[in-house]
């Protein structure tokens, strides 16, 4: 049986392999990264393909958060674990140039991937911060919708991530998540065993 892992190696095992997704996306075996995987979750084609190569190589979303309602001209939108930024990217131009979006992402090579993209689109109404999802460097009561595509899966404190996503939203604001969950039936032996559930 392996030995257990402490929050704090799991959340560096978690930063290496996204690390290693925004330095080269193809190394990924184990869950669908990339364009193609966007378009099968629901992404617009032809928004994808528009788009350059760095945008959408390193998504690695598991639904299509932008498409779950809608985002209104002028919002504020924070995109948690925003990865290399296409969901951030995407809403800040339905939020126009009225709005805000704040992506914000744990994994320094996404976050500085996620910049470079913006730098490329030439977008001003986007601002990208490496922080923990546990505790958001933003303001209470000061965003409309929260983007989060595949995160909290990750987050060793679920509770404390949806207690700071209730404090930064305004009251009306919205979440549109898409995520994994376990279903019942997984049994401690397969939880414990290193290779299942992370590298
Ligand atoms: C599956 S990827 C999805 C990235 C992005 N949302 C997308 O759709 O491409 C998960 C992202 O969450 C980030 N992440 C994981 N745990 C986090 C945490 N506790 N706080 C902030 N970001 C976290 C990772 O660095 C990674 O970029």
């Amino acid at each position: 049986m392996e030995k257990t892992q402490t929050p704090e190696e799991i959340r560096q095992m978690t930063r290496a392999r996204f690390s290693r997704i925004a330095g080269d996306p193809s190394s990924e075996k184990r869950f669908p990264v990339g364009p193609e995987s966007a378009k099968r979750l629901g992404y617009n084609p032809a928004e994808i393909d528009a788009l350059p190569r760095s945008v959408t190589e390193s998504f690695a979303g598991v639904g299509c958060t932008i498409a779950l309602g809608p985002i209104e001209e002028g919002e504020t939108v924070l995109d948690l674990g925003c990865g290399a930024g296409l969901d951030s990217l995407l809403a800040a131009r339905r939020a126009g140039p009225g709005g805000r979006v704040i992506g914000i992402d744990m994994t320094p090579e996404m976050v500085r991937k996620a910049e470079e993209n913006r730098r490329q689109l030439g977008m001003e109404n986007i601002e990208f911060r490496q922080g923990s999802a546990e505790q958001l460097s933003v303001e209470d009561a000061s965003v409309d919708l929260v983007l989060s595509n595949g995160v909290i899966n990750l987050c060793l404190d679920k509770e404390r991530v949806v207690s700071e996503i209730y404090r930064v939203l305004r009251p009306g604001g919205r979440l549109y998540v898409a995520d994994i969950i376990l279903e019942d039936g997984v049994d401690q032996a397969t939880v414990e065993e290193l290779g299942t559930w992370s590298d």
